[in-house]
C-alpha cells in the first residue's frame, strides 16, 4: 500500500508572494513528516518559484489542471511536459469546477489523464455526485462511470500511478462535508469498481481521497474509514496552521 496522500488544491488563490509565505510556514509545521505524502497544487504562475522552496521538504507540486497535445498553437494552455519541467510530480484532472465553468466531458478528462502519465505526471482524477443526482439515489452509477471513462484504454500497469479523488460536488467549498460512512460507501464502490476493471494486483496500490469541506475537526473521522486514503482539500489548505493539522491527521479507529 502507498502512504496516504494529502493534497492542497489552492484553485485561483495566492499572488507568488502569498504562496511563498504559505509554503515557508507550511515547511516548519510539517518538517520530518514522512508517512503521509504531502502535495500542494497552486496556481502555474507560482508553480516553478515555489519548486525551489519545497526541494528539501516533504512537499511535492501539483498542477491544476493541463492540456493534453504536447505544444502548439493553444492560447492559454499548458502540457504536461511543461508542468513536470516546472517542478511537478503530480496535476489535477477533471475537477468539478473545470466540468462546470469550462465543460470538461469525461471524453477531455481521458485524453488529459493519459498525456498526464505520458509527461510523467501523476493524475489525481476528480469525480463526484450533485446534490439532485445523490437525492435520486444516482450516486454510484455516476461516480462509476466517471472512473470507467476517464480511464478508458489504459493499461492495469499505469493504475499505480493514479489517484481517484471523489469530491461530491455539494460538499465542495459549503462546509458540508460527506459523513466519514457516506464517503467510505463511494470510496469502496469504487475500488470494487476498478478491480473489477484492472484486476487486484492494479488496483492495490491505487489510492482514492476524499475532498469537500475536509477540515481539521473531520480529518480524523475520515481517515479513520478503511477506504479512505488520503484527502483533497480547498480552502483549509490556505491556511498553514490548518493545512498542516490534516497532514498529521490522527487514526482513530
Ligand atoms: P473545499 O475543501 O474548499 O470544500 O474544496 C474541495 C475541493 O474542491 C478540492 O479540490
Amino acid at each position: 500500500m502507498q502512504k496516504p496522500l494529502i493534497a492542497g488544491n489552492w484553485k485561483m488563490n495566492m499572488v507568488i508572494n502569498q504562496g511563498v509565505d504559505l509554503v515557508m510556514r507550511l515547511r516548519e509545521l510539517i518538517k520530518g513528516i514522512d508517512a503521509v505524502e504531502v502535495v500542494i497544487a497552486p496556481p502555474f504562475t507560482s508553480i516553478h518559484h515555489l519548486s525551489h522552496l519545497v526541494a528539501d521538504s516533504p512537499i511535492k507540486l501539483c498542477g491544476q489542471n493541463l492540456f493534453w497535445e504536447k505544444s502548439g498553437a493553444y492560447t492559454g494552455e499548458v502540457s504536461a511536459e511543461m508542468l513536470a519541467a516546472a517542478g511537478c510530480r503530480y496535476v489535477i484532472v477533471g475537477h468539478s469546477e473545470r466540468r462546470e465553468y469550462f465543460k470538461e466531458t469525461d471524453e477531455a478528462v481521458n485524453k488529459k489523464v493519459i498525456a498526464a502519465l505520458k509527461g510523467n505526471l501523476k493524475p489525481i482524477i476528480c469525480v463526484g455526485e450533485t446534490l439532485a443526482e445523490r437525492e435520486k439515489g444516482k450516486t454510484l452509477t455516476k461516480v462509476r462511470s466517471q472512473v470507467k471513462k476517464a480511464l478508458a484504454g489504459l493499461a492495469g500497469s499505469v493504475v499505480k500511478d493514479i489517484t481517484i479523488a471523489y469530491e461530491p460536488i455539494w460538499a465542495i467549498g459549503t462546509g458540508k462535508n460527506a459523513t466519514p460512512q457516506e464517503a467510505e460507501e463511494v470510496h469502496n464502490a469504487l475500488r470494487e469498481h476498478l478491480f473489477e476493471m484492472f484486476g487486484p494486483d492494479a488496483v492495490k496500490d491505487l489510492r482514492i481521497v476524499y475532498g469537500g469541506s475536509v477540515k481539521p475537526d473531520n480529518i480524523d473521522d475520515l481517515m479513520a474509514q478503511p477506504n479512505i486514503d488520503g484527502a483533497l482539500v480547498g480552502g483549509a489548505s490556505l491556511k498553514a496552521d490548518d493545512f498542516a493539522r490534516i497532514v498529521k491527521f490522527q487514526h482513530i479507529a
